[in-house]
């Protein structure tokens, strides 16, 4: 009788406590239903948080299929039903919140290509009168000369006084030249690189073998043919012995290099303070050969340089021995050899920075 009243309770316990239990499960699947439907949003981590929380193993999707276990056979059919749509709802869900998670990402992305050809970039060229400059040195190395550079500002007494310019000599005019003071020794733009020489002889031991690369300046209207800043290369030799004919052969050897192997030089007679003789160079015209062109202005000959020998008064002033020492020297315009060697008409060209000229010369460094 004891026995039969207790399981009896035992009955009553149990139906009492699967009903609570239908009544929990059901609350539970409404609100995670409801909690579902309402995710929006979320970040990686926290949809991997949620999957774990609610279906991983100890998720509390999962437990509610655990305790479907202990649910009346009577109502298993309505709860499985009801926990497969949660589970099902959950999945999509976190499928659905995943793929917006990644797509957002990427879109924050700055959109890379990386099948996509790269940026050409534009290799520099050497500018010509640099091309030609480093030519006209190459050559007088290989002769044995070495390169001085002297300053581009500098004192009357170097690049006028020093070189047997007279007081009164035009080239000191204020048309000519640019001066930065006025004065006893005025300072000023240097009208060419002769000056150059003037500190060689000042400071260098004898016998001095020099080409001396720089920028001068002059106070001159800029046409095709003129510009008030252009380059020059001074070339200056001084030992014992020295002559004219030295000097001949070295810019004969030069305008072959330069100009090529047929090239033939002539000198005129011309005057310059520093120099005694001097000689003005032409060399056959490259493009008629002698015949005459409108580059050559039908002579068959083309102006390169300036030369002489050095003047003893010059070497003088620079404290050298004008009776033990001789020596000569010459200048030429940079611009004027690189419109030679490559027909360029207008001298302006080589200050515009015009890229489509530039390139035409050089495509790589
Ligand atoms: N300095 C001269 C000029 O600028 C060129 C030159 C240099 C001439 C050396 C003779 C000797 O015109």
């Amino acid at each position: 009788m004891v026995c039969r009243r207790k399981s009896l309770y035992l009955q009553v316990e149990t139906k009492c406590l699967i009903e609570k239990n239908k009544i929990d499960m059901r609350e539970k699947i409404e609100a995670l239903m409801a909690e579902i439907a309402g995710l929006k949003n979320l970040k990686e981590q926290e949809i991997e948080a949620l999957r774990v929380r609610l279906l991983g193993k100890k998720g509390e999707i999962t437990a509610l299929f655990d305790e479907f276990r202990t649910v009346a056979p009577e109502m298993k059919r309505e709860f499985g039903q009801k926990l497969n749509v949660l589970k099902q709802a959950a999945t999509s869900k976190i499928e659905e919140l995943k793929s917006s998670a990644e797509s957002e990402a990427a879109q924050n992305k700055p959109a890379v290509d990386c099948s996509l050809p790269g940026d050409i970039v534009d290799l520099g060229s050497r500018h010509p009168v640099s091309i030609v400059r480093e030519e006209i040195i190459k050559i007088f190395r290989k002769f044995g000369y070495d390169v001085a550079e002297g300053p581009e500002i500098e004192d009357d007494y170097h690049v006028f006084e020093a070189l047997n310019f007279p007081p009164e000599h035009p080239a000191r005019d204020m048309q000519d030249t640019f001066f930065v003071t006025s004065g006893k020794n005025p300072v000023l733009l240097r009208t060419h690189t002769s000056s150059v020489q003037v500190r060689a002889m000042e400071k260098l031991p004898l016998p001095i073998r020099i080409v001396c690369p720089g920028r001068v300046f002059r106070n001159e209207a800029i046409s095709a043919r003129a510009h008030c800043i252009f380059h020059q290369v001074e070339g200056l030799y001084i030992d014992e012995g020295v002559t004219f004919a030295d000097m001949k052969q070295a810019i004969l050897l030069f305008a072959r290099e330069m100009f090529g192997p047929e090239t033939k030089i002539r000198m005129r007679p011309s005057y310059f303070p520093f120099t005694e003789p001097s000689a003005e160079v032409d060399v056959s015209c490259n493009i008629c050969h002698g015949k005459g062109c409108n580059v050559c202005k039908g002579t068959g000959w083309l102006e390169i340089l300036g030369c002489g020998m050095v003047d003893p008064n010059v070497l003088e002033a620079s404290g050298i021995d004008s009776k033990k020492y001789s020596g000569f020297a010459f200048g030429m315009g940079v611009e004027r050899i690189a419109m030679l060697k490559w027909q360029v008409k207008d001298l302006r060209h080589y200050f515009e920075n015009d890229l489509r000229f530039l390139k035409e010369f050089e495509t790589s460094i």
